[in-house]
């Protein structure tokens, strides 16, 4: 599938509206967003947590997460020396938990490789585990001025739509074409917080005007240099041919729970693989199917199993399905496979522990 519009030259910074990057600059002073906790600092540690929680999440979750985890890891060196299961708690229920393993690995890099201080050019910061070079251009172009654009998915619709760009952005031709333009974009002399608000402009006309679908165009300060508005139907652009296929898996989840000494209850809990869905957080046991976990319980218990509510749950690649089964257990008694790594804990202490969001309701006290 490939758009008609007008083509762009594939070289031409000359061709580029010019006038682009001041009416943006100028509008975000104006009308953009401002008195985010993450703006009004060059902090690079401030910005770079910012940036990374920002990446698959909603501002407003966002808003209730980052307090809480520059409060328990106010700077770099709190947050590498810090043992990595106290920061997957934190997380817990931000989604995408390789951000929060990189997170650590990237605070241990600056430590050791870069004397505790974050490199100030985007080519350094994206060799950084977990920042690519959207991200690095973020940090870089909010906290050093660096003259650099972003490129991220809300950007991507804004400057295929500005330019009218058709070309298929599956491919890798055409995305490198377009991170060309998207700097040839860029101010070559603006200050450093002219980059400041160029960058947040960006990101600001993505979120609230250039929207996926109905873009509010009369709104748009850059409306006179769209070529996509022109062209009578801005929502063609961007164009991507590959879909995303989401395979669709039923989970079943079996939530033991038991009486303790001291008169709580307990729910036995493993640690996610490594790597895959929800690596390193603490879960119930998974099955693939109801009989798979029938027959990892004994027997005699089979009976009381207790089936609850099912829900869905999509992931970026996956459309779960998620069926929690619940079963009283004895006092003292081990559960079923605690030779694997796993873990009773109690249901009050459930929040130290990093657990996946969907299954949260499910162990809350
Ligand atoms: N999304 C990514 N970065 C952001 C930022 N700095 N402000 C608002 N939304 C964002």
């Amino acid at each position: 599938m490939t758009g008609a519009g007008r083509p762009v030259p594939a070289e031409a910074p000359a061709g580029l509206p010019a006038g682009f990057a001041p009416a943006l600059i100028a509008w975000q002073r104006r009308e953009g967003r401002h008195g985010l906790p993450w703006q009004g600092t060059r902090d690079p540690y401030r910005v770079w947590l910012s940036e990374i929680m920002l990446q698959q999440t909603q501002v407003s979750t966002v808003l209730s997460y980052y307090p809480r985890f520059l409060a328990r890891f106010p700077d770099v060196a709190s947050l590498a020396a810090a043992p990595v299961d106290d920061v997957m708690a934190l997380w817990s229920g931000l989604g995408y938990y390789s951000r929060a393993r990189n997170l650590h690995r990237c605070a241990q890099a600056v430590m050791k490789d870069w004397a505790g201080a974050f490199p100030q050019r985007s080519a350094d910061l994206a060799t950084l585990p977990g920042i690519g070079a959207s991200t690095a251009a973020a940090i870089a172009s909010f906290c050093f001025g660096e003259r650099v654009s972003i490129l991220d998915g809300n950007v991507r619709r804004v400057l295929t739509r500005l330019l009218a760009f058709d070309r298929d952005l599956a491919q890798a031709g055409p995305q490198r074409e377009l991170w060309e333009l998207a700097q040839a974009l860029v101010q070559p002399d603006a200050e450093a917080d002219d980059m400041v608000a160029y960058t947040q402009g960006l990101m600001d006309l993505g979120a609230t005007v250039c929207t996926r679908t109905r873009p509010s165009c009369a709104l748009c300060p850059v409306q006179d240099l769209c070529e996509g508005r022109r062209s009578g139907d801005p929502t063609r652009f961007p164009v991507r041919t590959r879909r995303l296929n989401r395979r669709f898996e039923a989970w079943w989840l079996l939530l033991i729970e038991r009486p303790s000494d001291d008169g709580h209850t307990e729910v036995w809990l493993h640690k996610r693989p490594e790597r895959g869905i929800w690596a390193g957080l603490f879960c119930p046991p998974v099955f693939d199917s109801r009989e798979a976990l029938c027959a990892a319980v004994p027997s005699a218990m089979a009976e009381l199993l207790h089936d609850g509510d099912a829900v869905a749950h999509a992931l970026t690649h996956r459309e779960l399905r998620l069926h929690p089964v619940s079963l009283q257990w004895p006092a003292q008694a081990d559960a079923p496979g605690a030779a694997a790594s796993g873990q009773w804990v109690r249901r009050d202490q459930m929040t130290q522990v990093g657990l996946p969001a969907p299954v949260r309701p499910w162990l809350a006290a």
